[in-house]
């Protein structure tokens, strides 16, 4: 059985960075995933920080072509919706997420990280984030009801044993800007109706628009994922970064492609309010296979 890495499942911590890597110019890809792995265990018991570590697709196939999922790619090319709305790709080669019981220790470890990886690779892209009364993101909306729980995500969100990257998962990591003023100009009853559920207590609406969020990412539709989205940013620019994994690409892809209004219907109406800045895939491999390669860099 292999173990997946305990951090996508670390419900509860205050404090998330994500930081997203590049391979330094000259050095190459490959050395960059054994020293990833090989930074996962003293870490993981380091402070009380969690620490999932994922790869660009395409670098993971080079590396451990066995226990790579068949077909995954990275995030290569724009989304392009209707009205010219458009989602960036912003693959970068590596991420490490963060997250403890307050930033201090995530600030410390994210450090060391950064200076054990270099120079092989450095930081492209950095995100903090911090969770907003509970469980609401910065529409003032409970986000995560539709979850699978942590006693169903595992089964849902792992690659099965039996098929290369068992215990792995794929993430699409992708922040967004809210427009704010827009946002919360709207009366609370149209909020509702462009999420597609009430907003004190989450509950689902009777009768819901076609361009709710809801309906554009409707999991009896594209299939199950489990996401640790969080709030980011500073009082004046700010958003959600979505956070979410799958035991296979298309559910993440296919609910991209509808939000965008590109699967026959309309355009998620939550993207009249919100603008993806980022765009990346990651694959999440199991411990198992983190500490495989972490054994034959340490051989070698
Ligand atoms: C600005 C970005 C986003 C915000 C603020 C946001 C917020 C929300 C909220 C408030 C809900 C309703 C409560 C819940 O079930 O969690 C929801 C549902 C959901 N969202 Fe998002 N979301 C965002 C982006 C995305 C993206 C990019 C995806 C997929 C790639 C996505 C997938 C889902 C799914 C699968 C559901 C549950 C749908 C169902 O009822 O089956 N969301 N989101």
């Amino acid at each position: 059985m292999s173990s997946p890495q305990s951090g996508i499942f670390a419900l509860g911590t205050a404090a998330h960075a994500y930081l997203e890597f590049d391979v330094s110019s000259g050095r190459a890809g490959a050395e960059l995933v054994p020293a990833i792995s090989s930074l996962r265990e003293p870490r993981t018991t380091m402070g009380g920080v969690n620490l999932v570590a994922g790869f660009r697709p395409e670098l993971w196939h080079e590396v451990a072509p066995d226990e790579a999922p068949a077909g995954l790619h990275g995030f290569n090319g724009d989304i392009i919706g209707r009205d010219g709305f458009a989602m960036p790709a912003t693959q970068h080669d590596a991420v490490l997420w963060l997250s403890g019981s307050a930033y201090d220790v995530v600030f410390e470890v994210a450090r060391k990280a950064i200076a054990e990886l270099a120079p092989a690779a450095s930081v492209a892209a950095e995100t903090s984030s911090w969770p907003y009364r509970h469980d609401r993101d910065l529409t003032g909306f409970i986000d995560g009801t539709e979850n699978p729980t942590l006693n169903d995500a595992p089964s849902l969100i792992l690659i099965p044993e039996g098929s290369p990257g068992a215990g792995g998962t794929i993430l699409l990591l992708q922040k967004w800007v809210h427009d704010a003023s827009a946002w919360e100009a709207l009366a609370v009853e149209t909020q509702e109706r462009v999420i597609g559920r009430r907003k004190l207590d989450s509950l689902e609406l009777e009768e819901k628009a076609t361009d709710s969020h809801v309906a554009s990412t409707d999991q009896d539709r594209f299939g199950k994922i489990f996401r640790r989205n969080m709030p980011y940013g500073t009082v004046t620019d700010h958003g959600t970064m979505f956070v979410g994994f799958s035991s296979e690409q298309g559910p993440l892809s296919t609910m991209l492609e509808s939000m965008a209004g590109l699967a026959g219907g309309a355009r998620d109406a939550l993207t009249m309010y919100t603008r993806a800045l980022t765009g990346a895939y990651y694959f999440v491999p199991s411990t198992d296979s983190l500490r495989r390669i972490a054994t034959i860099r340490q051989r070698s």
